[in-house]
């Protein structure tokens, strides 16, 4: 393994070089938005847009690897563009995600239900403790962009967030944006 210099364009989060990139368009998010109805007439629309991509840099016997996520701006009904959302596999192991584009709301969910809610701007850094799910959600106009950076055997686990949702929903609200209690939520 060599050291290597990684190029991030901050408004796309293009990064060059990477190792692997994928996207998630409206069609594969469906179950994540309260409002169904909606989602497929967006997909009809607008032709299964993108909502956000991933990109990594990831060598094969490092602890570290590293990405940027790039959420496009958009809503379904009243609520924005988010990612899935998911704890770590390996729950002893946290992550840091720096922001460095547009306008965003990191929701973090501890197991026994407890909500945090950290602002996504340009320059700010979040650390993500061990054992918090975490969602990022692009409230603003442009991309919301950020680098992540976590350990190579934190893995994903989905089920939990996919099964029951969050417990918080973002959504905007007489021009404003607004944390409420998820109405779906299975308590
Ligand atoms: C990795 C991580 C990010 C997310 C990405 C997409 O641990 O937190 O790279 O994976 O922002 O979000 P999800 O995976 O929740 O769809
Ligand atoms: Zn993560």
């Amino acid at each position: 393994m060599i050291p290597e210099q990684v190029v991030i364009d901050d408004k796309s989060g293009l990064m060059t070089p990477n190792t692997g990139r994928y996207r998630k368009r409206l069609s594969e998010l469906r179950g994540l938005f309260q409002d169904a109805q909606v989602l497929e007439a967006e997909i009809r629309a607008k032709g299964d847009p993108v909502v956000y991509e991933v990109i990594e840099y990831k060598k094969g016997g490092s602890d570290l690897f590293f990405g940027t996520t790039a959420i496009l701006p958009g809503k379904v009904n009243a609520e924005y563009y988010m990612t899935r959302g998911h704890f770590h596999k390996r729950r002893d192991m946290g992550e840091v995600y720096y922001t460095r584009n547009g306008a965003g709301i990191l929701l973090l969910e501890s197991p026994d239900g407890e909500t945090n809610v950290i602002e996504m701007r340009p320059g700010t850094c979040a650390f993500i403790a061990p054992n918090w799910a975490h969602r990022s959600i692009n409230i603003g106009a442009e991309s919301l962009v950020f680098v992540w950076v976590c350990s190579v055997d934190a893995g994903h686990d989905y089920g939990q967030i996919l099964r029951t949702g969050m417990r918080k929903i973002v959504v905007e609200r007489e021009g404003k944006v607004a944390v409420l209690d998820n109405p779906s939520m299975v308590p």
